[in-house]
C-alpha cells in the first residue's frame, strides 16, 4: 500500500530535491570550476574519474525537468545555486548568464504553480578560494555573505526558503576528515576549522539577509543515528563520540551557540583561536530547520588511539545501492529528538531522504519497487513524528533525477526519473508514478 496524502496536514508541502553540481552540467554557461572538478580529476577520488561537467544538462533541459516536477503534483522544488556559475572567482566580478539562469528558473518554478526551496551552497566551492584554503580560512565565510546577498538580490523576491549551506558535516568531517570528498583531506586542524568556518559563513550570511530584508531563512543538517555495534560500554562511547560529531556539533551551535564537550575534547585544540566570539552570530534565530537523513550508523572503538578512537561497522538491515541501511524508525527518531531537544516548535522539513537502486530499463519501464516501499515507509516515520507533536511543515524526496553522485560518480541513481546519461533521455520510473497517483488524486 502506498502512502496516503490524507494522513498529512492540508498545507504540509511535497517536494523533491536537487543540487547545482550534480545535475545542471558545469561547462555550460561561463560558470568557474570548483573543487570537486580538481578532486574528480585526481586519480582514486571518484569513481571513473567522473565529474559535473555535463552531469543531466539541466542547464540545457531545465524547463522539461520543472514540467516533470510539475505533472508530479509536487508543490515545492528544493534546488541549490551554484557559487561558481554567479561568481567564477567566488568573489567579486559576477557572471550575469549565471544570474540569469536561476532568475528565469525560479519564474519556471513559480509559473508551474510550485514554491522555489533555495540552498545557497550544496559543495561547490570555487576554484580561487580552494585555492586560499577554502574552509579552513576564514575569509572564505565573508565570501559567502557577499555571494548570498548576490543571489538573493536577485532572486529573494519570490523564493519560498533559503537554505544558507546544506550539510555542514560532510562540508567539513566527510571533506576534511575523512578524504573522502573534495578537498579530500584527512586533517584534524582542518576539519575543526572547516566545521567552525562552515557555520560562521551561515551565520555571516543569516545576518547580512535578515539585515537586507528576507526571511524564511534556515539550514539544511544531516543526522544519522550512531548506535553501538554491540552491548560493550566502549561501543556505547565511541556511539556517543560519533553522536556528538555528527548529530550535535551543528545542530548546538546554532540553536544553543556551544559545541558539544565530546566533541571538543579532540577539536578543541584546532579550532582557531577566539572561536567562541563567533558562537552568536552563528546562533542566531532561525525560521526553520532542515533535515536530510538516509540511514544509521553502528559504531566500535578502533584499534588505534588517535582521537576519537571509533570506527563503524556494517549492521544486519536491508541495504541499499550505496550499501546503506534500510532504517526508517531513524527518521522518526531524529525529528522527535530534534524537536524535544532543540527546536521546539521550529518548523522543521525532511530536505532530503531517498534510495539508490541498481535501476534498469526494461521494455523502456523501470519497476522501482523497492523505492516505493523506502518512501513510503520514511513517510510513515515522518507521519509518525507529525503525530507525536513534531511540527513538520513538509517532505522532499532525494532526488528527481538520476545524477552525479560525488564520489560514486553516475553509478548510483537515486532519481525519480532516470537518466540515460548518454543521450539525457528522461524515462520517469513507477516511483514517479506512484507518488504522482497519490499527490494528485489520480
Ligand atoms: C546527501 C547530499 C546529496 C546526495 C545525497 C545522496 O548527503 O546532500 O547531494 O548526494 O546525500
Amino acid at each position: 500500500m502506498f502512502f496516503d496524502r490524507s494522513r498529512f496536514p492540508d498545507k504540509f508541502t511535497f517536494g523533491a530535491a536537487t543540487a547545482a553540481y550534480q545535475i545542471e552540467g558545469n561547462a555550460k554557461g561561463n560558470a568557474g570550476q570548483n573543487h570537486w572538478d580538481t578532486f574528480a580529476a585526481t586519480p582514486g577520488n571518484v569513481v571513473g574519474a567522473q565529474n559535473g561537467a555535463r552531469a543531466c544538462d539541466h542547464y540545457t533541459f531545465w524547463q522539461q525537468d520543472l514540467d516533470l516536477m510539475q505533472a508530479a503534483g509536487f508543490d515545492a522544488y528544493r534546488f541549490s545555486t551554484s557559487w561558481p556559475r554567479v561568481q567564477p572567482d567566488g568573489r567579486g566580478a559576477v557572471n550575469p548568464e549565471g544570474l540569469d539562469f536561476y532568475d528565469r528558473l525560479v519564474d519556471g518554478v513559480l509559473d508551474r504553480g510550485m514554491d522555489p526551496y533555495v540552498t545557497l551552497y550544496h559543495w561547490d566551492l570555487p576554484l580561487p578560494l580552494a585555492d586560499k584554503g577554502g574552509w579552513c580560512n576564514r575569509d572564505t565565510c565573508a565570501h559567502f555573505a557577499d555571494y548570498a546577498e548576490i543571489i538573493m538580490d536577485r532572486i529573494g523576491d519570490r523564493v519560498a526558503s533559503t537554505a544558507t549551506v546544506n550539510e555542514p558535516w560532510c562540508i567539513s568531517y566527510l571533506s576534511h576528515f575523512l578524504g573522502q570528498h573534495a578537498p579530500g583531506l584527512r586533517d584534524i586542524r582542518a576539519t575543526a576549522r572547516s566545521m567552525h568556518h562552515i557555520l560562521l559563513a551561515h551565520g555571516m550570511a543569516m545576518s547580512r539577509l535578515r539585515q537586507t530584508g528576507h526571511d524564511g531563512l534556515g539550514l539544511v543538517l544531516n543526522f544519522e543515528p550512531a548506535q553501538p555495534a554491540d552491548e560493550s560500554e566502549a561501543s556505547a562511547r565511541a556511539a556517543a563520540t560519533q553522536h556528538a560529531i555528527y548529530n550535535r556539533w551543528f545542530i548546538e551551535a546554532v540553536t544553543r551557540g556551544k559545541y558539544p564537550e565530546e566533541a571538543l575534547l579532540g577539536l578543541e585544540p584546532h579550532l582557531p583561536q577566539h572561536w567562541q566570539d563567533d558562537m552568536e552570530i552563528i546562533s542566531q534565530p532561525l525560521d526553520f530547520v532542515g533535515v536530510n537523513y538516509y540511514t544509521r550508523s553502528l559504531y566500535e572503538p578502533a584499534a588505534e588511539p588517535a582521537w576519537p578512537g571509533t570506527r563503524s561497522k556494517q549492521g544486519p538491515l536491508k541495504k541499499t545501492q550505496m550499501g546503506w541501511e534500510v532504517y526508517p524508525q531513524g527518521l522518526e527518531d531524529i525529528l522527535l529528538w530534534l524537536s524535544a531537544e532543540y527546536v521546539g516548535d521550529l518548523p522543521l522539513y525532511v530536505t532530503e531522504n531517498g534510495i539508490a537502486l541498481a535501476d534498469r530499463l526494461e521494455d523502456g519501464k523501470i519497476h522501482d519497487t523497492e523505492r516505493c516501499a523506502y518512501i513510503t515507509e520514511h513517510l510513515q516515520a515522518t507521519a509518525n513524528a507529525l503525530s507525536l507533536g513534531a511540527n513538520i511543515k513538509g517532505f522532499f524526496y532525494w532526488s528527481l533525477l538520476d545524477n552525479f553522485e560525488w564520489a560514486h560518480g553516475y553509478d548510483k541513481r537515486f532519481g525519480l526519473v532516470h537518466v540515460d546519461f548518454k543521450t539525457l533521455r528522461r524515462v520517469p520510473k513507477f516511483s514517479y508514478y506512484m507518488l504522482q497517483k497519490a499527490l494528485t488524486n489520480g
